[in-house]
C-alpha cells in the first residue's frame, strides 16, 4: 500500500528539501507525487534538458525508501514553446484564443503541441525507465478539467469536417441521418458542415451530438497518444495512471475510453472546494468513488486527497477536526487502496496560494501533520481488506452519449445529469449496499438490480441486453425519458414511449411536461406506500398502466391519480419505471422491498452514518464514516464526530 503526499520542491529554496523529506517520511509517506508542473525545469530552453534537479531530489527520496510517482508536465507548457507558436492555444466558442498564464490551456488537436508533447515526455521517460524510485507515471493533470475538454479552434474545425467524412463516408448520409431538410440545411459536401460555433436560434441536435462525440474523441487520442509512448519507452516496473478531476459528467470526454489502456484509475477527492459553504453531501462523494471504481472494475488510487481548505480566489469550508480523515476512510471504503494528500505544504506565491496542503505557510507541523500521521499509521493495518474487490449486486447504468444529449438538450431549466443519477443512487446509499456507477457497455449478468437513469438514447442492443436481464429475473429501474432517441440523438418515430420499454414497463406514457423552479407537484402512495407524499421536480410524466401496479399517483388538479411510479412483473424478472423527478424519500420503501427480495446484503444506519461493507475470506467488513458533528450509534459502537471505524462484522456480533 503507497500513502504519501503531493510534493513540488521546486517551489522552495534547496535549504528546506532534507527537512521536509525527514517530515514526510516521519508522517509514515512511502511515496510522493512530483513533477506534473515541470516542463520549464526540465526543458528551459528548446532542445536543452537538464535533469539534474530531479535527479537530485529523487536521490533523496531514494535515500529515505520514498517512492515516486512522476507527472508528465503536458498540462503546462513553457512560455518560451507559447512565444514561438502561439497557435497552439485553445479558443473558446468566440474563437477567442486561451491565454498564457493558467493551464491546460492547449488544444488537443494542435499538430504542433502533439510533436512537443513526444519530445518532452520522451525525454522524461528515456531519462527515468530504469530508475526503481519512480514506480508510476501520471500522465497530463485532470485532462479536461476546468473548461480545458472544449475547443472550436480553425484546426478543430477541419478536424471535425475529417472525422464527419470518416463516420458518414457520403454526404447524403449525413443529410438523412441528421435530418438537415429541417431547415434547409442540406449539405453538398462535408466542408460546408460547421462547428457548433454561435448561431442565431440553435443547433442541430446531431450535430451537436457528434461535436461532443468529436471532443471525447480529441481528447482521448491526445492522453492514449501518451499512454502509448510512455508505456512504449518506461521501465516494465514502472506503471501508467492519470488524476481524473470530478465533474465526470459535465466534461466533454468519455471516462472510460480515457482510462481504458491505463493500469490503474487515480482520483482527486476533493468533497469540497472553493466558495463552497459546506461540503457535498456524503452521497455524492460516495458516488464519485463508485463511478471511478467502475471505469476498470478495480480498485483505485486517489492521489489527491483533501487535506486543507481549498480555493485559487475564494477560499473554501475549513475541514472540522478528523473530517478529512474521514473522508479518507470512506475512499478506502468505496475501492482506493493506495492514497496521497494534496499537497505537502501550501505555496507562498503563484495561483494557489490559498490551496491549503498538510503544512501551512508557517512551516509548522500542526494538527493536520498528525491527522494525517495518525490515518498513515492506521489504516495500512486493514491492507489485506483495503485490496479486496468490491462485489455489488446492484449497478447504476450510464452512457455519454446520453449524457452528452442532456447537454445538447436539458428538455428541463432545472435538469442536471449527475442529480437525476444520485436521485436513484441515493435509496441505496442509505441503505449501506455496495453499488457499481458503470458505462453501459459492461455487462450486467453479475447484478441483481440495475438502475438506468433519465437514459433518452436507447439502442436495439441495450434494450435487448435489458430483455433478457429482466427476463431471467433481473430487477431493472428507468426512470423519465427512457429509450425515445436513437444514437443520432433523433426522437424515435411511430413508437408510444417508453419505447422498445413499453412491454418491459407495462405503461406507456400519454402525457409529459417539464417542471420549472417553484413548479413542483405532489405524488401519494398507494397500498402499503399510502403514508408517502412526496414531491416531483424537473420533469413529469403521465403514465396510462397496461400491465404495471401502480406505486404513487400524483395528486394535482386534472392529474389527480394519475400513475407516476409503477412496477411491472416480467418474466422472472421485475421493472419499475419512475415517471419524474421523484424525492428519493419515495423511492426507499420501494427500492427496499426489492432489496430485500433479491437477498442483497444492507444495512440500516443513522443518516450521516456511512456503513459500507466489504468481504474478505468470507469475512464481512464495515467502513463506518460518521459525515457529522452530531454522535452517532451502529449498533452497540458510538461514532464521535466524523468518527471513522473498520469494523469486522463478527466482531459486533452481526
Ligand atoms: C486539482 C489539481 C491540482 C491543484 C488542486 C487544488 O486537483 O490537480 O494541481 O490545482 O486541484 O485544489
Ligand atoms: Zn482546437
Amino acid at each position: 500500500m503507497f500513502l504519501g503526499v503531493d510534493y513540488y520542491p521546486e517551489h522552495w529554496d534547496n535549504n528546506l528539501i532534507d527537512d521536509d523529506i525527514e517530515k514526510i517520511k516521519k508522517m509514515g509517506s512511502n511515496i510522493v507525487r512530483i513533477g506534473e508542473f515541470a516542463w520549464h525545469m526540465i526543458e528551459p530552453k528548446e532542445g536543452e534538458y537538464d535533469f539534474t534537479y530531479f535527479d537530485k531530489v529523487i536521490t533523496k527520496l531514494k535515500e529515505n525508501d520514498i517512492k515516486v510517482m512522476f507527472g508528465t508536465p503536458t498540462a503546462t507548457f513553457p512560455a518560451w514553446l507559447y512565444k514561438k507558436h502561439p497557435d497552439i492555444v485553445l479558443k473558446d466558442k468566440n474563437l477567442i484564443p486561451a491565454e498564457f498564464g493558467g493551464r491546460r490551456q492547449y488544444c488537443y488537436n494542435s499538430k504542433i503541441y502533439r510533436e512537443y508533447s513526444v519530445k518532452i515526455v520522451s525525454k522524461l521517460i528515456e531519462h527515468y525507465k530504469d530508475e526503481e524510485t519512480i514506480i508510476s507515471w501520471q500522465i497530463d493533470n485532470e485532462f479536461g478539467h476546468e473548461g480545458s475538454d472544449m475547443c472550436y479552434c480553425e484546426e478543430c474545425q477541419a478536424e471535425f469536417k475529417v472525422w464527419l467524412k470518416e463516420k458518414y463516408k457520403l454526404i447524403d448520409e449525413l443529410n438523412n441521418r441528421w435530418g438537415t431538410i429541417f431547415w434547409g440545411q442540406t449539405y453538398n459536401d462535408f466542408d460546408e458542415v460547421p462547428a457548433p460555433l454561435p448561431t442565431i436560434t440553435t443547433h442541430n441536435p446531431s450535430l451537436k451530438l457528434d461535436w461532443a462525440r468529436f471532443r471525447s474523441d480529441s481528447l482521448n487520442s491526445y492522453a492514449n497518444m501518451q499512454v502509448d509512448l510512455v508505456k512504449k519507452l518506461k521501465g516494465n516496473f514502472q506503471t501508467v495512471t492519470t488524476n481524473l478531476s470530478g465533474g465526470f459528467f459535465t466534461k466533454y470526454y468519455d471516462h472510460f475510453e480515457n482510462t481504458k489502456n491505463m493500469d490503474f484509475v487515480s482520483y482527486d477527492n476533493y468533497p469540497v472546494w472553493g466558495g463552497l459553504k459546506e461540503p457535498n453531501p456524503p452521497f455524492v462523494t460516495a458516488a464519485s468513488h463508485d463511478f471511478v471504481r467502475g471505469l476498470q472494475d478495480q480498485n483505485f488510487w486517489i492521489v489527491e486527497e483533501l487535506m486543507g481548505a481549498q480555493g485559487h480566489d475564494v477560499i473554501g469550508y475549513l475541514p472540522r477536526p478528523n473530517q478529512a480523515q474521514m473522508w479518507a476512510y470512506q475512499a478506502f471504503g468505496h475501492g482506493c487502496n493506495n492514497m496521497l494528500f494534496f499537497r505537502w505544504r501550501a505555496m507562498t506565491k503563484g495561483a494557489e496560494q490559498y490551496c491549503y496542503g498538510i503544512i501551512d505557510h508557517d512551516n509548522h507541523t500542526g494538527k493536520k501533520y498528525e491527522e494525517v500521521k495518525t490515518f498513515f499509521n492506521d489504516i495500512q493495518k486493514y491492507e489485506d481488506i483495503i485490496n479486496s474487490k468490491i462485489k455489488s449486486d446492484i449497478a447504476i447504468f450510464y452512457d455519454y452519449d446520453n449524457v452528452w444529449s442532456w447537454l445538447a438538450q436539458r428538455q428541463s431549466q432545472n435538469f442536471d445529469f449527475s442529480t437525476e443519477l444520485i436521485r436513484s443512487y441515493i435509496p441505496f446509499y442509505n441503505m449501506n449496499t455496495n453499488i457499481d456507477i458503470i458505462p453501459v457497455n459492461k455487462d450486467i449478468d453479475k447484478y441483481k438490480i440495475v438502475v438506468m437513469p433519465v437514459m433518452k438514447i436507447v439502442t436495439k442492443e441495450l434494450h435487448k441486453k435489458l430483455d433478457e436481464f429482466v427476463k431471467k429475473g433481473g430487477i431493472l429501474i428507468l426512470t423519465y425519458r427512457t429509450g425515445i432517441k436513437d444514437k443520432d440523438n433523433n426522437i424515435l418515430f411511430g413508437k408510444q414511449l417508453p419505447g422498445y420499454f413499453r412491454e418491459m414497463a407495462g405503461i406507456k406514457v400519454s402525457d409529459i411536461e417539464s417542471l420549472q423552479k417553484g413548479q413542483e407537484v405532489k405524488i401519494a402512495g398507494k397500498g402499503e406506500f399510502s403514508e408517502i407524499e412526496v414531491e416531483v421536480e424537473v420533469w413529469r410524466e403521465i403514465l396510462e398502466v397496461e400491465t404495471a401496479e401502480v406505486l404513487y399517483t400524483y395528486t394535482d388538479g386534472l392529474f389527480k391519480d394519475k400513475a407516476c411510479v409503477t412496477l411491472n412483473n416480467y418474466g422472472k424478472g421485475k421493472v419499475v419505471y419512475i415517471g419524474g423527478g421523484v424525492n428519493p424519500k419515495a423511492l426507499y420503501p420501494v427500492f427496499k422491498k426489492l432489496v430485500k427480495k433479491a437477498g442483497i446484503y444492507n444495512n440500516e444506519s443513522e443518516i450521516g452514518l456511512e456503513v459500507y461493507p466489504r468481504e474478505l475470506n468470507g469475512e464481512k467488513y464495515l467502513f463506518i464514516t460518521n459525515h457529522t458533528d452530531q454522535i452517532k450509534k451502529f449498533k452497540n459502537i458510538t461514532f464521535n464526530a466524523y468518527q471513522s471505524q473498520i469494523i469486522k462484522e463478527s466482531d459486533i456480533g452481526l
